[in-house]
């Protein structure tokens, strides 16, 4: 049986995905469009990379910001001290807010942790006022679009399982639009985003990326496994132990009004 993904160290959790998070975060607020002095929820906040692009980019009135994570809730809430902005340990599928409350609900790189997916989507509805506006990205896991998909690819070859995310299926493009259909929201519209980001050597990609807890305490379960699937990772990318790693990742986004 393969392990439960916890994230529970917002410092190691900015090198290895908080970097990819604000690369794809940026693309997709740009798409999003939001306007300033709103009110905003960014649900499953982590260690609090996308809340810091909103308050950073779009000059919101406010932002509540929740993850069940009190780890990465009080990374978060170091990250940025201001009153605008509120951190707290909190679940997408029970929203401790009233109805009709904020402009924008999101969630970024979060709906496929959701054990019901419809259920977090159904809790953003209820949240957001008439015609606000509920958006979401998630790394298209199954068609390989996870960073760590160079060491995933892998342990797959090798037969050695690793832990996904439990509602992966919703990262696919049709289930996502789906979800938000049957949501009932209006002007649905999704994009995919695609990012590079490029390690000074391959050690580099290597050390970053096993911070992973998905797949990094799999790599490092035996010494033996760590060297072979290293090794077969390199040769994959094709890549000597100097020059320069450039990994491409991709997402799902989607965003529809109420
Ligand atoms: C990949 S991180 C994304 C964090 C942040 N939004 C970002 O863009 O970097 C996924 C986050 O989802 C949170 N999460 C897992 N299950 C959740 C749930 N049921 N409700 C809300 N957040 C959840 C995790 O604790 C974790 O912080």
């Amino acid at each position: 049986m393969t392990q439960e993904i916890k994230f529970q160290d917002g410092g190691s959790y900015e090198q290895w995905m908080g970097v990819w998070s604000q690369l794809v975060g940026d693309q997709f607020l740009k798409w999003l469009s939001p306007q300033p002095d709103a009110t905003w929820i960014d649900i499953g906040c982590g260690n609090g990379t996308f809340t810091e692009q909103i308050y950073n980019a779009h000059a919101p009135k406010e932002i509540q910001a929740l993850d069940p994570s009190p780890e990465q809730i009080d990374y978060a809430a170091q990250r940025i001290p201001s009153e605008n902005v509120s951190f707290q340990v909190g679940d997408a599928m029970d929203l401790p807010f009233e109805a009709d409350r904020f402009d924008y609900a999101t969630m970024a790189l979060v709906l496929f942790f959701v054990p019901e997916p419809a259920v977090g989507v159904s809790e953003m509805v209820r949240v957001t006022g008439s015609n606000g506006s509920i958006s979401a990205y998630v790394w298209d896991v199954l068609e390989g679009g996870l960073p760590a998909e160079p060491i995933s690819a892998q342990l797959r070859r090798l037969d050695i399982a690793y832990p996904i995310a439990p509602s992966a299926e919703v990262s696919r493009m049709d289930r996502l639009e789906e979800t938000w259909v049957e949501a009932g929201l209006k002007n649905v519209e999704t994009k995919q985003i695609s990012v590079q980001r490029t390690f000074d050597n391959f050690q580099q990609f290597w050390d970053i990326t096993t911070l992973s807890p998905s797949i990094g305490p799999t790599v490092k379960s035996q010494p033996d496994i760590t060297k072979r699937v290293k090794l077969m990772t390199q040769e994959a990318l094709g890549v000597d132990d100097t020059e320069p790693v450039t990994v491409t990742g991709f997402a799902n986004a989607i965003k529809g009004n109420k």
